[in-house]
């Protein structure tokens, strides 16, 4: 059976086809996938502009689901199902792929599988590696989100911890709106640190012990904070008086140890809360998974305590349709369909 995915959330538009073949151990292949990034018009304004997303969403969204069925030389009648972002995310964003992706469903007589856009982060990593060993311990780092998830089941994510303030990605944009370096963050970071010492500026590395004064029930352990590392770097910068810029080995310097600091925040939580869960597996996914030392430092990690560590390839890390069309397969076989009444939810939880 072959799935068309649709994903609108933020500034991608996204259409992939995914078809599911007999091989156990690599049951989802990518057909094609086709994202449309905003991230020029977004870098004038230094972040994601949510009117200006729906409008570009808006123009592209047809040219993208063409071209992901004409790559994957897919007819309508080729199709099992259509897979759609519901939440969380942008609500302009979202309602542009979830309208059409209704409207497609309709037209085509296809059933609608509604997904939710860290299920699809979650599924990318079974999408590249085929079934992960369960238990898995999977961290979800994006621009909007930073959370555990413990799989026992696949399909079924239960939540371990989260970020109690800003995102890492966001904490990734931030710190590099601050020091001029321009949109989205994170791959800028992570090119200049590469030259920079990470030692150079001892930055915080929160690690959150107590309980989340917000969600009392829940005892925090494996929760995140980067709003005090972000307000460190701000400090950093304000220290230097008005009107400094970094020079080049300066701007290395403070993007190696604030990238130190956020890889070893979100990599002792992961590996801790994989031993908690005596986990066979970590995974880790979304679009803070594309850093090269994360990576690193997660594989070397693994290595040293004998865990399996997977990281999708850096083109399923980012936002993406293929992931939504995997997560829709999984939702679709677990019988899960929309009715007309699909609306997009901003907030949705993953449950
Ligand atoms: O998953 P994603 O594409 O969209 C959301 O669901 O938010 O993640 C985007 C985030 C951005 O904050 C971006 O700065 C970050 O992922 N990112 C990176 C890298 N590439 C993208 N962060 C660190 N290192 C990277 N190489
Ligand atoms: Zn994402």
């Amino acid at each position: 059976m072959r799935i068309l995915g649709i994903e609108s959330s933020c500034d991608e538009t996204a259409a992939a086809v995914v078809e599911e073949t007999a091989d156990a151990a690599k049951p989802w292949v990518v057909r094609s996938s086709v994202v449309a990034s905003q991230a020029e018009i977004h870098r004038e304004w230094g972040g994601v502009v949510p009117e200006l997303a729906s409008r570009q969403h808006l123009r592209d969204i047809c040219g993208v689901v063409e071209r992901a069925m004409a790559e994957s030389q897919t007819g309508p009648r080729d199709l099992g199902a259509i897979a759609v972002t519901q939440g969380p995310g942008l609500v302009g964003s979202l309602l542009v792929g979830l309208a059409f992706a209704k409207s497609l469903a309709a037209v085509w007589d296809l059933p609608l599988v509604p997904v939710h856009h860290l299920a699809g982060h979650i599924e990318s990593l079974f999408l590249e590696h085929g079934p992960l060993p369960l238990p898995a311990v999977i961290l979800v780092a994006s621009g909007g989100h930073t959370s555990l998830y413990e799989v026992r089941q696949p399909g079924r994510y239960v939540p371990l911890g989260r970020t109690r303030d800003d995102a890492a990605g966001e904490a990734y944009d931030k710190v590099a709106r601050l020091l001029g370096l321009g949109y989205p963050g994170g791959p800028v970071i992570d090119r200049l640190a590469r030259g920079g010492d990470d030692r150079a500026v001892a930055f915080p590395i929160a690690r959150m012990t107590h309980p989340d004064r917000n969600a009392p029930l829940l005892k925090g352990q494996w929760d995140f904070s980067f709003s005090g590392l972000k307000t460190a770097v701000l400090r950093y910068v304000k220290a230097r008086g008005a009107g400094w810029t970094p020079s080049a080995t300066e701007a290395a310097d403070i993007c190696a140890s604030f990238q130190r600091s956020v890889v070893e925040a979100l990599l002792d939580r992961t590996f801790a809360a994989a031993r908690w869960c005596g986990a066979r597996s970590v995974g880790i996914a979304g679009g803070v998974s594309a850093n090269s030392r994360l990576r690193a430092d997660a594989m070397a990690g693994g290595e040293r305590i004998g865990l399996q560590v997977f990281v999708p390839s850096l083109a399923l890390s980012t936002d993406n349709a293929a992931m939504i069309a995997a997560a829709g397969l999984r939702r679709f076989h677990a019988g899960v369909r929309a009715g007309d009444d699909l609306n997009a939810d901003p907030s949705l939880r993953l449950v």
